[in-house]
């Protein structure tokens, strides 16, 4: 029976197996009601296997779940959203040809009354819109959902995990996909949360949301639980040594990439519908360039543009004094292009396929002798991928959909290394992974630039760009607001640069 002290959600001694995966070793997790809790490790960690496991999206080998005191096991997430549980995944799973709200109600669509069992178009919409408005959400119902972005589609899936009522909601790494301005509302959706008296699991690998919004701290490492502390007793530090299980003393390797001649020069760049307007810069052998620049800002806009990904109205792209068309993504790649997309979740990933399939689907080419694809030579590079990047996999023929969204994306980064790109274009490269294979993903960067080729790298992290690249170019408004040196310019040089057009 519950009382005062009886905690809301307690999970005990759960491990979960999978063909050639601990996943899960024992890890117990307390979360009291009104709090929120954020769950803390490296990819592959366990965290979402953890949050799956009580969802009823995974049985548990052993352990057990205790729901207010009451013990709980359920089969299915149907069950567990009847026992007021809910979650947000990480890999979004949503009817992207159906409109808003059927997605919100799929499943459980409201009837007329209990007499007529139909389902009521006019009761879906006005609850819906009740259910947007309560929570200060401006999407229209009826919207479908491909006609989305992936950041709004995000919110429709958080109003959706609120509208169930539930006492506890756990967030898979919710943010990483939304921008500032979205994150910051559903940290205040969160208030309210804790506010009505429900849990929340939080799962992230933004350092600094997780301080400033949680109560409390685990930090789980390979399947395990090693510790669990309150937010305001810890530091960002001390979180990093725990999920790494070592001192990280610097989070950014020392540069030794010399930099040369202009090898790329882009001239008064202009999209025929994305907001870009003539854009002129240029970027050097050997050079990382950041793009730095506020959410809508066109950072995005200009490296798609630059690979043909949307249509130009106008201007010019030379590579090496020659002047190269990149009209479309595969007349980019055969220039010596490559671009690692901000949206490579809903994008980038061919579920089905193997590790090595998917590493070496971009560069097939390199492996082909006459018509025949080398085994051996797939075999290796997808080896090397999984070395240098410290892939947490079983093995090359693990499927990739199996994988920790994290390993997932530096897969995907693997690909695009393999092709050996002269011009390697890299939308927040870092986005969900963690904080050691962070520092692993700035290596093969730098080496990349150490071997003379040309980076260019979107990031919203500030540090990021300061600690990896040589130069930084500024956007705003669709438009280039300024050009800075990273050894000489502040943060607040570049936030005033971002606002100029904003
Ligand atoms: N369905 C599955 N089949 C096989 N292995 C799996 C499956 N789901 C997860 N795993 C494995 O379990 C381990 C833990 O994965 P999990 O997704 O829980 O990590 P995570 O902590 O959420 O990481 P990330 O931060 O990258 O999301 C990984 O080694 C992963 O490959
Ligand atoms: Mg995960």
């Amino acid at each position: 029976m519950s009382n005062k002290s009886t905690p809301l959600l307690y999970m005990e001694n759960i491990s979960k197996s999978f063909p050639g995966v601990k996943a899960l070793d024992n890890v117990s997790l307390t979360v009291r009601a009104g709090t929120v809790h954020a769950l803390m490790g490296e990819n592959g960690a366990g965290k979402s296997t953890l949050m799956k496991c009580l969802f009823g999206v995974y049985g548990k080998d052993s352990g057990r779940i205790f729901l207010n005191g009451e013990e709980v096991s359920f089969k299915n997430s149907a069950e567990a959203l009847e026992n007021g549980v809910a979650m947000v995944h990480q890999e979004l799973n949503q009817a992207l040809k159906l409109n808003v709200m059927d997605n919100m109600w799929l499943g459980r669509f409201p009837m007329v009354n209990k007499y007529l069992p139909f389902t009521s178009e006019k009761k879906m919409y006005e609850r819906t819109k009740q259910i947007f408005e309560d929570l200060g959400i401006s999407v229209n119902p009826k919207t479908i959902m491909n006609d989305m972005s992936v950041s709004q589609r995000q919110m429709v899936e958080i109003a959706k995990a609120v509208s169930y009522g539930s006492k506890i909601i756990v967030f898979d790494e919710p943010t990483s996909s939304l921008n500032n301005r979205e994150a910051e509302h559903l940290f205040r959706i969160i208030d309210m949360l804790r506010e009505r008296g429900c849990g929340i699991i939080y799962i992230s690998h933004k350092m600094e949301e997780i301080l400033r919004i949680s109560d409390e701290v685990t930090v789980m490492r390979d399947g395990k639980w090693i510790a669990t502390k309150s937010a305001k007793d810890i530091t960002v530090d001390e979180i990093i040594r725990l999920m790494v299980g070592r001192e990280l003393t610097n989070r950014y390797p020392p540069k030794n990439n010399e930099i040369g001649d202009v090898l790329l020069r882009v001239e008064n760049l202009t999209a025929e519908y994305a907001k870009l307007y003539d854009v002129s810069f240029d970027a050097r052998k050997g050079e990382i360039l950041g793009v730095a620049g506020l959410d809508g800002s066109g950072r995005t806009e200009l490296l798609e543009n630059i690979f043909g990904l949307s249509a130009r109205r106008d201007g010019q792209i030379y590579l090496d004094g020659r002047q190269v068309k990149n009209r479309n993504p595969a007349e980019s790649i055969k220039n010596g292009f490559a671009l690692l997309t901000e949206e490579r979740r809903a994008t980038g990933i061919f579920g089905i396929l193997d590790i090595k399939e998917n590493t070496a689907v971009s560069s097939l080419s390199r492996y082909s002798i006459g018509p025949i694809l080398s085994n051996r030579k797939m075999k290796e590079s997808t080896q090397w991928a999984i070395d240098t990047m410290r892939i947490k996999t079983p093995s090359q023929h693990t499927k990739i959909r199996t994988l920790s969204g994290g390993n997932q994306q530096k897969v995907i980064l693997g690909r695009w290394l393999l092709t050996e790109p002269t011009v390697l274009l890299l939308d927040e490269p870092t986005r969900g992974i963690d904080v050691g294979a962070k520092y692993e993903i700035y290596q093969l960067i730098l080496t990349l630039a150490e071997k003379g080729k040309t980076v260019i790298m979107v990031s919203s992290e500030m540090p990021e760009l300061l600690g990896v690249c040589d130069r930084i170019i500024v956007m705003s408004g669709g438009r280039l607001a300024g050009e800075v040196n990273t050894a000489d310019t502040t943060q607040e040089e570049i936030m005033t640069l971002a606002a100029k057009f904003a």
